[in-house]
């Protein structure tokens, strides 16, 4: 999938942009502080409804502007065009595709972007809902089940935290039906996360040794979240009473990690910040690989002060490969990175907000 035409309303320093794309490498272009990440933070908050950087997202909402919106027309690879729009005025989000307004999810659904950024190493490196919200975002995308039973256990287990909370002379009746909802809906989603980590082993371990084959051997493991010798329903309920003394519940699908150890690195200690950085990037490029394949075309891939994130060969050894795969590509940087000079690029220049294109 390609965007053709992005437009981007009251975002951080971006007032106002128009920006029409070309179909392979984008290439944003200025000084730090210009607006080039948030170019590409507009993007992905149409696939994703959310920023990859952290913090509250009323700081995407340009200081003094009434209102936030991103628009863009996105061709597929059967030709169809999706119209997208997502916009913030006042408190409200409202999403939209082909002028209809519809559910985030729908959204979502129609859009994928996979961004590699600065702070992408946290998912090697960082807490494990960052881990989860990577796996769940692909099993979201091949899953049409996947959503309702996350919803489903979602809110039951708030209802069983709030309980967990209200003292302990709740009657254990009042626990049975959310701990069966959790039950249920929670083996529905390990199993749908097991099936997809089938299909994605092979791709990541594939991607991992190719940018990291001094490692050695790679090897993904995944930990469900509680034990593998009881069912869900079994473990809540033999874990009440602990439960009840910490306030919250401790086992379940919410709990789930995985990680990749490597040969010569078997704990993720042992990896300097640029192997984690590789790693990262592996985990995302196998998982747009995945998509193409399953899905018939590929992710629109973002990839964020690239030249400043990876060493030259490393650099052309990504764009190389999306170059061939025929994906459509976004990059930033300070300057124009070596990876990309010589034809064949699409160039922005980024200032203070607004895009100028160079070639
Ligand atoms: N809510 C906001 N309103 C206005 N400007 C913002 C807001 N949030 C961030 N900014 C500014 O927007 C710019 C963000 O730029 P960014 O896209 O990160 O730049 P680059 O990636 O080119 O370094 C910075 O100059 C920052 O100070
Ligand atoms: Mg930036």
């Amino acid at each position: 999938m390609k965007f053709e035409t992005l437009r981007v309303q009251g975002l951080r320093c971006l007032g106002d942009v128009r920006v029409s794309l070309d179909a392979g490498i984008n290439v944003f272009v200025g000084a730090n502080g210009a607006g080039k990440t948030s170019v590409l933070e507009a993007a992905f908050l149409l696939s994703h409804a959310r920023s990859f950087r952290s913090g509250a997202k009323e700081a995407l909402l340009q200081r003094n502007a009434a209102s936030l919106s991103v628009f863009a027309e996105l061709r597929h690879a059967d030709d169809r065009l999706s119209r997208l729009g997502l916009g913030k005025e006042g408190s409200r989000w409202d999403a939209r595709v082909d002028s209809e307004k519809v559910p985030v999810g729908r959204l979502v659904r129609e859009c994928a972007v996979v961004c590699f950024e600065p702070g992408s190493h946290a998912l090697i490196a960082g807490a494990a809902d960052e881990r989860r919200r990577y796996l769940d975002w692909g099993v979201f995308h091949v899953e049409h089940a996947f959503l309702g039973a996350w919803r489903r256990y979602q809110r039951a287990l708030k209802q069983r935290n709030s309980l967990l909370r209200s003292g302990d002379s709740i009657p254990e009746a009042l626990f049975l039906p959310w701990e069966a909802e959790l039950a249920q809906s929670g083996e529905e989603i390990d199993q749908q996360r097991q099936d997809y980590l089938s299909l994605l082993r092979p791709k990541l371990i594939g991607a991992v040794a190719g940018l990291l084959p001094e490692l050695g051997a790679v090897e993904l493991r995944y930990r469900r979240g509680w034990s593998d010798d009881v069912t869900l329903a079994e473990q809540l309920r033999m874990q009440r009473g602990r439960d009840l003394a910490r306030g919250h519940t401790t086992h379940g699908v919410h709990r789930a990690d995985w990680s990749i150890a490597f040969e010569h690195a078997p704990l993720r200690e042992h990896l300097s910040r640029g192997q984690e950085k590789l790693t990262a990037l592996a985990c995302l490029m196998a998982q747009a690989l995945l998509y193409a394949e399953l899905r018939g075309e590929w992710p629109v891939m973002c990839l964020d002060d690239l030249a400043s994130e990876l060493d030259l060969p490393h650099q052309q050894a990504v764009v190389g490969q999306l170059r061939s795969a025929g994906a459509q590509v976004l990059l930033t940087g300070t300057e124009l990175p070596l990876a990309l000079q010589g034809p064949g690029a699409r160039v922005f220049h980024v200032e203070q907000g607004r895009l100028v294109p160079l070639l």
